[in-house]
């Protein structure tokens, strides 16, 4: 991550601390795990809260095109900064809790760097919501949580039946964190 980018993210920390929520940027080994099983050859994905593109990066590192990543980030430096350092990516300045008006479908993962534990849980579900909206049968919702809990609320897991999958902890993050793979619970016939 080059020094300007790290001295962004410190900034908007300072300035915006209830919006960033975060000590430092997400470390090489949280990315990795943030976008393990993804598809150079499957749909788009969409990035929430990308911040100065740590996970951007990696998501493109793993071979999907830039044409079909979408990141989504309301603080509008930051998207300057992604706009400027990833060409060919669409970044929206907006809400992550409008990512369902985005015109795209069978999504293959959003990846999300979201504070989603502080924030209220409608507007959890309103994100979560509209992430399953536009996922295909098999995407997932994958979010990072440095908490020992899920990161969804139980309200919206259970309203949107939704179950999960959990990494080990991965501790060389500032703080340690854990990945969360949320998916559809299949209906039992
Ligand atoms: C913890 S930082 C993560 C940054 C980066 N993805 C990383 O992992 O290093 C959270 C990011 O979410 C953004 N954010 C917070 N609330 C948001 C919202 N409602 N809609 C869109 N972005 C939001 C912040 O501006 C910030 O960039």
């Amino acid at each position: 991550m080059p020094s300007s980018d790290f001295a962004l993210f410190m900034q908007q920390v300072l300035r915006r601390p209830h919006q960033v929520v975060a000590l430092a940027p997400s470390s090489a080994r949280l990315c990795a795990e943030m976008v393990a099983g993804l598809d150079p050859a499957g749909g788009p994905v969409i990035e929430l809260g990308a911040g100065t593109g740590n996970i951007t990066q990696a998501i493109l590192g793993c071979g999907i095109a830039p044409g079909r990543l979408h990141c989504i980030e309301m603080n509008p430096e930051f998207c300057t900064r992604l706009r400027d350092r990833f060409a060919g990516v669409t970044v929206h300045q907006m809400s992550a809790g409008d990512v369902g008006m985005l015109p795209l479908d069978t999504v293959q993962a959003v990846v999300s760097g979201l504070p989603l534990l502080s924030m209220p849980v409608s507007l959890q579900h309103d994100i979560l919501s509209g992430s399953f909206g536009l996922l295909g049968p098999q995407g997932r919702y994958i979010q990072f949580t440095y908490g020992p809990n899920p990161p969804v609320a139980r309200a919206v897991r259970d309203a949107l039946s939704l179950d999960w999958q959990v990494s080990s902890k991965i501790w060389w993050n500032m703080p340690p964190a854990r990945v969360y793979r949320f998916f559809r619970r299949t209906p039992s016939t």
